[in-house]
């Protein structure tokens, strides 16, 4: 069995990234910004946001963090995306997701100027990503797909089960896995609630993508001995003996599942680490104006 390291490869990207961010700035153009707004202080888009600034440190970009109390207006946080929409100092920007309720999640996406949308969540990114066109594809995905490729895993008509339908994670991932690309090429199956045969299902696949937050859903007679499994799932469990109170739990029971596998990932350390990556990635492509010229 074949631990996939996902933070040591997003170091190696992050190392690979700063690394073209100084060509670029000896050769007199300025660092790639990002921005990002966030709003209230949920604990979870507290830390998520606290790594991307720390991220873009890494990788030698600037960064903004615009902060709202909760009880901003909806107008309020569309001003502030139109405002850097026609910020030219601005490569790409994301809005840190939950939002307060009375907030449309669906407007504020459809707000942002899709060539900024670096998280690749606008409809107009989603569909290019969905017909092979040149896109910012969702950092979940994108950061599976180059997990797969540096380490070598087979896709091309490998049967691949997705667990979870989510428009963030299993549908994209299903949608990159069948592309006809490399990694790709692969016979997708997408699982959800209203599935049947689950088990089954995924005992035929040669590749599992758990993404449906149910704690150590995907048991080891689920499994079939020599499969690729990729657990996307990251709940907070009660620990008491951490100082946090809580540990991260994946989709899978890692435990009996790891010793059947070719490849897993763990949790924390797997997927995790790589969706900071891609935001990273797909920033730098931002300020080269490489996806839309
Ligand atoms: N909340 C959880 N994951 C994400 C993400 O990738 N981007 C944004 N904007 N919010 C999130």
């Amino acid at each position: 069995m074949t631990l996939i390291d996902g933070k040591k490869v997003a170091d190696d990207i992050k190392r690979e990234i700063a690394a073209e961010v100084e060509e670029m700035v000896a050769a007199g153009k300025r660092r790639p910004h990002l921005a990002a707004i966030l709003v209230g202080h949920d604990g979870g888009s507290e830390t998520y946001v606290a790594n991307k600034v720390k991220a873009c440190e890494a990788c030698g970009f600037t960064s903004t963090l615009i902060r709202y109390e909760d009880e901003v207006t909806e107008d309020e946080l569309l001003a502030a995306i139109g405002r850097l929409n026609n910020d030219e100092g601005v490569d790409g920007f994301i809005v840190q997701l939950p939002l307060p309720r009375h907030i449309s999640e669906q407007k504020v996406i459809e707000a942002i100027d899709p060539r900024k949308d670096v998280d690749g969540f606008h409809p107009v990114n989603v569909g290019r990503m969905s017909i092979g066109l040149p896109c910012f594809v969702s950092a979940t995905p994108s950061g599976i797909m180059e997990l797969l490729k540096r380490y070598n895993v087979e896709t091309r008509g490998a049967n691949c089960v997705v667990l979870g339908r989510s428009n963030i994670v299993g549908k994209p991932v299903a949608t990159l896995m069948m592309q006809k690309a490399e990694p790709g090429n692969a016979t997708v199956t997408v699982l959800h609630s209203a599935s049947r045969n689950i088990k089954e299902t995924c005992a035929q696949a040669d590749i599992i993508i758990a993404a449906l937050g149910s704690p150590g859903f995907v048991t080891a007679d689920m499994v079939k001995p020599g499969a690729t499994v990729i657990d996307v799932g990251t709940t907070r469990v009660p620990d008491s003996t951490r100082k946090s109170g809580f540990r991260l739990r994946g989709d899978v029971d890692f435990e009996n599942v790891a010793e059947k596998c070719a490849y897993i990932t763990p949790v924390p350390g797997g997927v995790g680490p790589m969706t900071i990556c891609s935001l990273m990635r797909n920033t730098l492509l931002a300020a080269k104006k490489e996806i839309y010229k």
